[in-house]
């Protein structure tokens, strides 16, 4: 099968781990099993330097036809002056909105490798493997009204809105649900139903959702801020957390944590089923630019490469693929390799390239 492939690299070190996704694609094109048509094109910063805004109407029609979008980064003290509604961000902004990428994935995986570098002990991390399912598009970010008023006496008053339709919920709790059928089979979904109506509501759609149609997998509803504590208690007890847009900011922090470094976090975000039956996406490592370490060639590929691994599976139906290429990646540390901002005692330094040839060896 060809599958449609727009690379969006953007900014500082974007490119740099941008060019590990092509050694990967490349690599899978050479073996013949699989078939990528890359594209690419600008966002962020670059794009306005060159066309005076962070995305433009071209490549945001090459992102709705694309199978799947990579995306690097964005931004960086370069354009710290352009105004507000041509930041390198809105770019990003746009590509979510338009695309109405709902759904948020941001797995916390921790290598055996590395599970030293957590800030938990090794017991309580080693193997760990929880995957984040985070509504993006509502909730308190996006709730009417949304307001700053000043009262009849002088104060300020600012309101922000927690509004979650049965819809939205459904649709989010049904991405959970697929995909814990493809890992261990166990959702929890975190809300404050003893505190607020939307938890209420929540805790209901999600209840029948499952009762309708995903009764073989295995449901724990959970208090939001017992889904914190439990998180760093023994987060082994995870597979899927599925919750909302603004609990889901914090607990896919918190997890990613667990693991240790930002340049191995991958994510996807995931929008509704289209007309091919393939579901809109984009793929992008939870790292920013990094301009500190631009240009060097040190920044690490991993969250970059395990980002085009969730392409593989969720939006290509590669597993097998996709699990070589994570394969590739603990083989890889347990070698010893190690970028700079996963350095180890002992280990053996290397750069973006290096890291990239030895993934696509092993
Ligand atoms: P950052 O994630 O770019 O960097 C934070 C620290 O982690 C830096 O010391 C950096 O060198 C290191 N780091 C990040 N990724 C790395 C990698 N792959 N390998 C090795 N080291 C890595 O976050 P920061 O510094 O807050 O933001 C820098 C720029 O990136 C800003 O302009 C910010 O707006 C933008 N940004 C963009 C994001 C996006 O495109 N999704 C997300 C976060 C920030
Ligand atoms: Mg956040």
């Amino acid at each position: 099968a060809t599958f449609n492939l727009l690379l969006l690299p953007g900014d500082g070190i974007g490119p740099e781990v941008m060019n590990e996704v092509k050694r990967v694609a490349f690599w899978f094109n050479e073996t013949g099993v699989v078939s990528f048509n890359i594209d690419e094109d600008l966002v962020g910063g670059c794009a306005y330097d060159e066309y005076g805004e962070p995305i433009t109407d071209a490549a945001m029609q090459r992102a709705t036809a694309a199978d799947a979008v990579m995306l690097g980064a964005v931004g960086g003290p370069k354009w710290d002056g352009v105004p507000y509604d041509k930041r390198p961000e809105a770019g990003l902004l746009r590509l979510r909105r338009d695309l109405g990428l709902f759904a948020n994935l941001r797995p916390a995986i921790c290598y055996p490798a590395l599970a030293d570098s957590s800030s938990l002990k090794r017991e309580v991390v080693e193997g760990l493997d929880i995957m984040i399912v985070r509504e993006l598009t509502g909730g308190a970010y996006f709730g009417e009204p949304k307001e700053v008023v000043t009262l009849e006496d002088g104060q300020q008053r600012a309101v922000d809105t927690q509004v979650y339709t049965s819809s939205e919920i459904e649709r989010i709790a049904r991405v959970a649900f697929d995909l814990a059928r493809k890992r261990r089979n166990l959702v929890h979904s975190a809300e404050k139903r003893n505190v607020m109506r939307t938890g209420v509501l929540w805790n209901e759609v999600v209840t029948r959702v499952h009762q309708d149609s995903y009764s073989d997998v295995e449901l724990t509803h959970i208090l939001a801020d017992n889904c914190a504590m439990q998180l760093v208690r023994w987060p082994k007890q995870f597979d899927v957390i599925v919750t909302d847009n603004l609990f889901g900011d914090m607990l896919s922090d918190e997890a990613a944590m667990l693991t240790g470094s930002l340049g191995m976090l991958p994510s996807a975000s995931l929008g509704e089923a289209q007309a091919s039956g393939r579901k809109r996406a984009m793929y992008e490592p939870v790292h920013g630019s990094a301009p500190d370490i631009a240009g060097k060639g040190i920044a690490n590929p991993i969250a970059m490469l395990a980002s085009f691994a969730m392409a593989l599976r969720y939006s290509f139906d590669l597993a097998e693929e996709a699990d070589m290429l994570e394969r590739a990646i603990t083989s890889v540390l347990d070698q010893g390799l190690r970028t700079g901002d996963i350095m180890q005692e002992g280990m053996s330094r290397v750069g973006t390239d290096e890291m990239g040839k030895a993934i696509v060896a092993a």
